[in-house]
């Protein structure tokens, strides 16, 4: 059984709470989103074009990937409000059948926004469907069964697909293809993460000292999501034991209780690496079996866990497999030290 893990970058799925502060705090505009500059810049060019021409031609498909918690379902809203366009919100796993998506798809209307969360988790049948109805905006669907089916097409409206996925790799191909716009989200620059911090705090309307700023950001893991969880812990902390306002003192001691270091790893992460140092020193070790060591599923390490690992420079990976750095061993020693 997996444990709930504070630094974890998906939301859980039984969190309403968390979702609520989420959806409070999602910036809505191109302005209020920080970062992922190279990203905006594309967009907001591949957006004006399509307002200039105003032939009823629409924003190619976008493909959006990286870890979670980078803002990626943010920013297919704020697509959507850009082109003044209405979002639909669906995800691969929700569309069981062909049917599901033919009934999304002859509801669109023309410009709409369509958002596909966790898009290589589509059904193969479904997604076959979804190649023609973003190829060249056709519906192909089998009606009856047996001798008597036959086959039929349907015009659909134009309109933009959305897909987000945090790994590229396991997208088929053809799917890829479709997508005139493939980005890859990136880590925030710490000095975002405060601008991240300071705009949830004016949000939430909570003082918090720019010491405790530097302090909290450092240990978000560079993803905006973190960075609003621990500031709402941080937040309990200081109306509990303290007036409220967020300083030096309060973060530093509740960050402490939540165990988190400060490079942001928690004492999973600790675990991981240290496990990985014991049993295989400096030589490469698997996924499976730093997943056997662990107890953790391989494709959650891989998909949430070794990103920022990797990032951090802990750990790298080689062909014959991960290992810790230099920089993992020093940090494993001397958790409380600067590397
Ligand atoms: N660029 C950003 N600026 C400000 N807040 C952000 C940004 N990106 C993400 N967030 C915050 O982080 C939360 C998680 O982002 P989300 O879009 O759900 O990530 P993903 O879909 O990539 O997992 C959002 O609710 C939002 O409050
Ligand atoms: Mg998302």
């Amino acid at each position: 059984m997996a444990i709930e893990r504070l630094v974890e970058p998906t939301m859980a799925s039984n969190n309403n709470e968390e979702e609520r502060m989420e959806i409070s705090l999602r910036p809505t505009n191109f302005a209020e989103y920080i970062g992922q500059e190279h990203l905006k810049n594309n967009l907001r060019l591949a957006i004006k074009a399509v307002k200039k021409r105003n032939d009823g031609s629409t924003l190619d498909h976008i493909l959006l990937y990286g870890p979670p918690g980078l803002g990626k379902t943010t920013m297919a809203g704020v697509i959507a409000h850009e082109l003044g366009a209405s979002l639909r919100v669906t995800s691969g796993p929700a569309i069981e059948r062909a049917g599901d998506l033919a009934s999304i798809l002859t509801n669109l209307k023309d410009g709409d926004v369509l958002f596909i969360d966790e898009i290589h988790r589509l059904r193969r049948a479904v997604e076959e469907v979804l190649y023609s109805a973003m190829e060249d905006y056709k519906l192909d669907i089998v009606i009856g069964k047996g001798p008597a089916a036959r086959s039929v097409r349907l015009d659909l409206p134009r309109f933009t697909v959305i897909g987000a996925t945090t790994r590229t790799g396991s997208l088929a191909g053809p799917l890829r293809d479709r997508f005139g716009i493939i980005h890859r989200l990136e880590y925030y620059k710490e000095s975002e993460i405060e601008q991240i911090i300071n705009r949830t705090a004016g949000i939430l309307k909570t003082k918090i000292r720019p010491e405790a700023t530097t302090l909290l950001a450092a240990r978000s893991r560079l993803t905006p999501r973190i960075a609003n969880r621990l500031f709402k812990r941080v937040r309990d902390f200081a109306d509990v034991n303290g007036d409220g306002i967020i300083d030096q003192e309060i973060a530093t001691r509740s960050l402490e209780m939540m165990e988190i270091d400060y490079l942001g790893l928690d004492p999973a992460d600790r675990n991981m690496l240290k496990l990985m140092y014991e049993n295989y020193g400096d030589r490469p070790v698997g996924l499976t079996t730093i997943a056997a060591l662990t107890g953790d599923e391989a494709t959650t390490i891989e998909d949430f866990y070794e990103p920022y690992l990797l990032q951090l420079g802990l750990i790298a990976r080689t062909p014959k497999g991960r290992i810790v750095t230099e920089k993992g061993r020093q940090h494993l020693q001397n958790p409380k030290k600067k590397v």
